[in-house]
C-alpha cells in the first residue's frame, strides 16, 4: 500500500503543477499482477489479482487526463492489459492487445500511457492473452465529465461500480485446454457480482431518499446478464460514453462486453432489497443475487423475485428504446445532437457474418469465413517495422462468402485495411442460435439498427439517422442482424473482435487497420520510446528504431 500512497501524492503534485498549464492532467497508477487464491463460488482456484485485488482496482479519472500505468508482470506467464472502451486516440500502440503490443514477459513490466481523449462513461479493463479473463485480472474505468461540463441529469449522491459476469470454478488454464483441444465451453458454473455470490455476495449501502448511479460492465466470458432491483426501477443514463434518453426500466439486458449506467432512488420503505442477475438466451438459467441494504434496514428481502424476462422481443425492444439525449452535452459543452451521423454519406458497406466450423478438424470461429490466426509479431510493429509475411492486408473479403455463412473456414492472420476518416455502415449478420456481441478498439460505433431475420438492402429503411446510440460494443441476436455507422477517425491497428470470449480466443476475430499515405504525429503518435519489442520485430530493428520523443498534449 505504500506504493499506491506515493502514486497519489505523486499524482496530486502533478495535478497542482498542470492546473497552471494547459496541459491534461496525469494520474499515475503502479499495479502488481500476480496469481492468488479466490474462491467466488466457495472453490479455491488460481485468480489473477491486482495489487492483491480480485477484481481489480478502479481506474477513476476525467475527461482528458492522461493515465499512466504500470503494469508489473509478476505471473509466471506472457501478459498484457488492454482497455474496452476507453478509445486511446491516435495510439493503438497502447491497445494492449497482441495484435499491437508485445506481451509483457514474466518479471518485467510496462508503463501504458493512456489518454482518455474526448471521452466520458463507464467502461473496462482485462487481461487479453491466453485465456487469462477467465481469471480476473479486470476491473472498472471510469471517466468522469469536466467540472465546467453539464451533465444531464443531478449529481448522484453516491457511485457503485457492479462488474458482473458469468464464471467457471475450472481454471483459465483448463478451461483453454479444453478449447485449445477443438471442444466448447460448458455451460459456466455461477454469475459473480464484483467478484462474489450470493449468499455471501456483495452487498450496497443505501440511505433513504437518496439516488446512486450504478455503473454496470458485463466483464464475463459469454453470457448475456438481466440486472434487476426488486421493488426499485432504473433511469438509464449512459451507455458506453454516451448520455442516453433517460427512459426508465425495471430490468436490463447488459450483453458481453457491454457497459452502462443507470439511477435509481431509495424511496420504499427501509429494508433489504435483492438486485438480481440472471443468464439470458440459455437454457438453463443461472441467477445470483446481491442485496440492497438501507440505512436502518427493518430486515432481510423477503418477495420472492421476479422471473427475468426471457424472450428476445423484450431484449430486442429494449435495445430499440436506447437512444441519444440529443440535447445533453457529452464530453464537450455543445449537445451530442450537433454530430449529424445520419448525414454523412456511406463510403462503404462491410458484411460480417460469424460462423462456427472447424481447421484440421478442430473447433475455430470465423467472421466471413476466415479464423483468425495468431501471429509470431504484433501486427502493429510489423506494419510499422515493414516486416512482411506476418499478416495479408485484405485477409477479410467485404461480404460473407456467396450462400451465407458457411462451416467453411480459414485460418489466417488477416487484416482488414481501411482509409482514415472514410464513413463504413458495417452489417453484423448473425445465423447461428446463439447471441453475439461485437466490439471494435479505438472507436464508437452509431447503432442505427438490429432486427431477427436476414438483413437486406430494404433493412435500412428502418435505420435511426437521428439518434441511435454511440458505444463501443454491441449484440447481434440468434439469428439476426445489427447495423452500424463508423467515422473511422483514429489512425491504427484496431482489434475487431467477439466479445465471446471462447469464439474470439478461437478466431472470431480480426484487426481494422486505419490507414492514411500520409503519416503525421497529428493522425497517429510515434512509436512508443519504451515500447517493448519481441518476435521478427525484436530481431530486425535494433538499429532501425528511430529516437522520436512524443509529442505531448
Ligand atoms: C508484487 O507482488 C509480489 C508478491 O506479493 C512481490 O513479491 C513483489 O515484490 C511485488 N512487486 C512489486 C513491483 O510491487
Ligand atoms: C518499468 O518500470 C520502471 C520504474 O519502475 C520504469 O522506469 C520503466 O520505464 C518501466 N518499463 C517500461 C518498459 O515501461
Ligand atoms: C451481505 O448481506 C447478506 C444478507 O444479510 C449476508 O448474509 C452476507 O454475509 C453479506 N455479505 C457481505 C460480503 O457482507
Ligand atoms: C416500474 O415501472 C413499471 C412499468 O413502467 C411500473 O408498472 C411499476 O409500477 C414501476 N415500479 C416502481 C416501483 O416504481
Ligand atoms: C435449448 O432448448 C431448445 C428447445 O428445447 C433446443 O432446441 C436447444 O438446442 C437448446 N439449446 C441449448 C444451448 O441447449
Ligand atoms: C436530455 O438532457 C437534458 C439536458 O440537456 C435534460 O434536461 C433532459 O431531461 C434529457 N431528456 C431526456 C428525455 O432524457
Ligand atoms: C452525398 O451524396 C449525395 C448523392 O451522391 C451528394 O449529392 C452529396 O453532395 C453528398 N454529400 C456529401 C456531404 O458529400
Ligand atoms: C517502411 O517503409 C516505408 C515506405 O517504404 C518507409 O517510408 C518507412 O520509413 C519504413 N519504416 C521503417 C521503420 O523502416
Amino acid at each position: 500500500m505504500a506504493g499506491n500512497t506515493r502514486d497519489l501524492l505523486l499524482a496530486c503534485i502533478f495535478l497542482l503543477i498542470n492546473s497552471a498549464s494547459a496541459e491534461a492532467p496525469y494520474r499515475f497508477f503502479g499495479w502488481n499482477i500476480t496469481y492468488g487464491e479466490i474462491r467466488p463460488l466457495g472453490v479455491s482456484q488460481q485468480g489473477i489479482l491486482i495489487n492483491g485485488q480480485f477484481p481489480g482496482p478502479t481506474i477513476e479519472s476525467q475527461t482528458n487526463e492522461n493515465l499512466i500505468i504500470n503494469v508489473h508482470n509478476n505471473l509466471p506467464d506472457p501478459f498484457l492489459l488492454s482497455w474496452n472502451g476507453l478509445q486511446q486516440r491516435k495510439d493503438s500502440w497502447q491497445d494492449g492487445v497482441s495484435g499491437t503490443n508485445c506481451p509483457i514477459p514474466p518479471g518485467q513490466n510496462f508503463t501504458y500511457h493512456l489518454q482518455a481523449k474526448d471521452q466520458i462513461g463507464s467502461f473496462f479493463y482485462f487481461p487479453s492473452l491466453a485465456f487469462h479473463k477467465a481469471a480476473g485480472g479486470f476491473g472498472a474505468i471510469r471517466i468522469h465529465s469536466r467540472p465546467l461540463i453539464p451533465v444531464p441529469f443531478p449529481s448522484p449522491d453516491d457511485e457503485y461500480t457492479v462488474l458482473i459476469g458469468d464464471w467457471y470454478t475450472a481454471s483459465h488454464k483448463a478451461l483453454q485446454d479444453l478449447l485449445d483441444s477443438g471442444k466448447e465451453l460448458p455451460s459456466p458454473d455461477g454469475i459473480l457480482i464484483n467478484g462474489k455470490r450470493s449468499p455471501d455476495g456483495a452487498n450496497f449501502t443505501v440511505e433513504q431518499g437518496k439516488t446512486y448511479r450504478l455503473r454496470i460492465s458485463n466483464v464475463g466470458l459469454q453470457n448475456t446478464l438481466n440486472f434487476l432491483i426488486q421493488g426499485h426501477n432504473m433511469t438509464l443514463v449512459e451507455v458506453e460514453g454516451t448520455h442516453t434518453v433517460q427512459n426508465s426500466y425495471t430490468s436490463v439486458d447488459v450483453h458481453a462486453g457491454q457497459s452502462l449506467s443507470v439511477l435509481f432512488t431509495a424511496d420504499r420503505q427501509a429494508r433489504d432489497y435483492h438486485i438480481a442477475i440472471s443468464t439470458r438466451f440459455i437454457n438453463t438459467t443461472l441467477r445470483s443475487t446481491a442485496v440492497i441494504r438501507y440505512a436502518g434496514s427493518s430486515g432481510p428481502a423477503f418477495e420472492a423475485l421476479p422471473d427475468a424476462p426471457s424472450d428476445v422481443d423484450f431484449s430486442l425492444n429494449q435495445a430499440r428504446s436506447i437512444r441519444t439525449n440529443m440535447t445533453a452535452s457529452g464530453p464537450r459543452p455543445n449537445p451530442q445532437g450537433s454530430y449529424h451521423y445520419g448525414s454523412i454519406n456511406v463510403t462503404r458497406t462491410i458484411r460480417l457474418a460469424n460462423s462456427a466450423g472447424s481447421v484440421g478438424g478442430k473447433l475455430r470461429y470465423a467472421v466471413n469465413g476466415v479464423s483468425f490466426a495468431e501471429a509470431d509479431t504484433p501486427l502493429k510493429l510489423a506494419d510499422y517495422y515493414n516486416i512482411s509475411g506476418v499478416f495479408r492486408l485484405g485477409g477479410i473479403p467485404d461480404a460473407p462468402p456467396a450462400g451465407g455463412a458457411t462451416e467453411e473456414v480459414r485460418s489466417e492472420t488477416a487484416v482488414m485495411d481501411s482509409d482514415h476518416r472514410s464513413f463504413v455502415e458495417v452489417v453484423l449478420e448473425n445465423s447461428e442460435d446463439g447471441v453475439q456481441s461485437w466490439h471494435l478498439d479505438g472507436h464508437s460505433v452509431f447503432v442505427v439498427g438490429m432486427d431477427v431475420g436476414t438483413w437486406t438492402e430494404q433493412s435500412r429503411d428502418s435505420y435511426n439517422l437521428v439518434d441511435a446510440v454511440s458505444r463501443c460494443t454491441v449484440q447481434v441476436y440468434p439469428r439476426g442482424w445489427t447495423a452500424v455507422l463508423i467515422a473511422l477517425d483514429n489512425v491504427g491497428m484496431w482489434n475487431m473482435r467477439s466479445e465471446v470470449w471462447a469464439r474470439r480466443y478461437l478466431g472470431q476475430q480480426f484487426y481494422l487497420r486505419v490507414y492514411t499515405p500520409t503519416p503525421s504525429f497529428r493522425d497517429e503518435l510515434p512509436i512508443p520510446e519504451n515500447a517493448l519489442l519481441c518476435g521478427r520485430a525484436a530481431a530486425a530493428t535494433s538499429s532501425r528504431r528511430p529516437p522520436v520523443s512524443r509529442p505531448r498534449y
